[in-house]
């Protein structure tokens, strides 16, 4: 029989982060939640994971030092590693404050530094998946009228990654991006339901949180196992 992979889903109270926990439980594994503020979802959580949610702020190391080693405690090591922590602001650099713009890198890079940190010694002794968020539009290092200190913020994560997958290939890590397009969910930003960006999609449509998870769970499998640095864009083609 297979073993059961044990799995870490971090901003996973709501959106993309819940659906990717739903669909890697629906295949078997031993999924661990983290929410942060979301108080009112821990219980609908605990039902979900029962005796794997977890409370943690990913901004502050410790946290993320203290989440592992429940984990491991728990569960006694760590296969896969999805991160979908990582605030959006819909401003241009001229209404983006000092103070904002360092707020979207601590939520959007540091979150993943602290994470990666935790969870490195247990992802090479595991099958060794991590999974980062970014957004479509990274390619080209492109200017961006709105949502500049976002994507600024994602432009360093994808790096990261990248940088990550290089330095833990030789430990049969791999570490990869999944960047959606428009992906409404309830507590998504207003831009995902904004009709005249809806419109400039080439295929018509927003993306789902489900077909996100689906490669999300492709990223975490043993099939996957020779695709690292890479960035995978769900966008419906917008944004190429
Ligand atoms: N939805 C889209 O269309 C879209 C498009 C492009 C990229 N993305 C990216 O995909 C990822 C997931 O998106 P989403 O729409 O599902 O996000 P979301 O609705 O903002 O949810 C993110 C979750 O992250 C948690 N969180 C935030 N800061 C945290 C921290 N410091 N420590 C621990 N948890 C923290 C929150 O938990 P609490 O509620 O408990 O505070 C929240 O439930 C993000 O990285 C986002 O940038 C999304």
């Amino acid at each position: 029989m297979v073993e059961a992979h044990i799995s870490l889903v971090t901003g996973s109270a709501r959106g993309l982060g819940l659906a990717v926990a739903k669909h890697l439980a629906a295949r078997g594994d031993r999924v661990h939640v983290v929410w942060r503020s979301s108080e009112a979802s821990a219980r609908e959580l605990e039902e979900l994971f029962p005796g794997r949610v977890h409370r943690a702020d990913l901004s502050l190391a410790d946290d993320a030092a203290r989440l592992v080693s429940d984990i491991k405690a728990k569960d006694g090591g760590l296969d896969c590693v999805v991160h979908a922590v990582g605030e959006y602001q819909a401003s241009s650099l001229e209404r983006t404050s000092a103070q904002e713009l360092r707020q979207l890198w601590l939520s959007n890079v540091e979150t993943a530094q602290h994470l990666m940190q935790a969870v490195r010694p247990s992802l090479r002794q595991g099958l060794g998946r991590l999974v980062l968020f970014g957004c479509a539009g990274l390619a080209g290092l492109r200017a961006r009228r709105d949502a500049a200190g976002y994507t600024a913020a994602k432009s360093a994560l994808l790096v990261l990654a990248r940088s990550w997958a290089v330095e833990e290939a030789p430990f049969g890590v791999t570490v990869n991006m999944v960047s959606p397009g428009l992906v409404p969910h309830a507590a998504a930003s207003t831009d995902t339901k904004d009709p005249s960006l809806q419109a400039k999609i080439p295929a018509g449509r927003v993306g789902t949180v489900e077909e996100v998870a689906a490669a999300v769970a492709w990223l975490c499998s043993e099939a996957s196992s020779y695709t690292s640095g890479s960035d995978i864009i769900l966008s419906g083609a917008w944004k190429l």
